[in-house]
């Protein structure tokens, strides 16, 4: 039976943006799912996808929510049973290391005070910047789950660590964090 549980899925611009959708798919089978995608993401897949994997609009701006009067990032921080950022850009795990909302998603991140888990891919060398390093550290002192990334070679021809796990791996880490 299907559990009334709600996790929010963020997508955010990454080339391994599609690989979020077969999770999308395998979540909803047994979850509620909210799928919530930076502008980014829209470039590399569009919410259509989400949609009707999860069945349920996509948030894609902060600015629209016509049928209610609470925002719906606070709205969602109150209902979601988990949070999980998949895949995790760079520039997300900067904003949110850093408390940034400035879009849908990182100001869900900065609203939820629940379970994240992270499933970061990108070139292995933003993965080995002191930058992201440090962002990283924050991110694990204040209890975020990161969910990779593997080694290996990336989409853009390089490789090192970077590259985003097997969407089937990421739904056992969520099923693992929802029991
Ligand atoms: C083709 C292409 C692939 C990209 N892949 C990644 C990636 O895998 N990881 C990453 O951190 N950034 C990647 N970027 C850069 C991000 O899209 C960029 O930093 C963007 O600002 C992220 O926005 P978002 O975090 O709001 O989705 C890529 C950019 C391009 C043009």
């Amino acid at each position: 039976m299907k559990s009334d549980k709600l996790i929010v899925l963020g997508v955010t611009g990454s080339i391994a943006s599609f690989k979020a959708a077969d999770l999308c798919s395998k979540l909803a089978k047994e979850f509620e799912v909210q799928v919530i995608m930076t502008e980014n993401a829209c470039r590399f897949v569009t919410p259509v996808t989400f949609r009707t994997l999860s069945r349920r609009p996509v948030i894609t701006t902060l600015w629209e929510n016509e049928s209610q009067w609470r925002p719906r990032h606070v709205e969602l921080a109150d209902e979601a049973a988990l949070f999980a950022a998949v895949p995790a850009t760079a520039n997300f795990l900067a904003k949110a290391a850093n408390g940034i909302a400035d879009d849908a998603l990182s100001t869900f991140a900065a609203t939820f005070h629940g379970t994240h888990i992270y499933a970061p891919a990108m070139n292995p060398k933003m993965w080995s910047h002191e930058a992201c390093k440090a962002n990283t550290a924050t991110l694990e002192k204040r209890g975020v789950i990161f969910a990779g990334p593997a080694d290996g070679s990336v989409a853009c021809g390089a490789d090192g660590r970077g590259r985003m796990i097997e969407a089937t791996e990421i739904f056992d880490i969520i099923k693992a964090h929802l029991q």
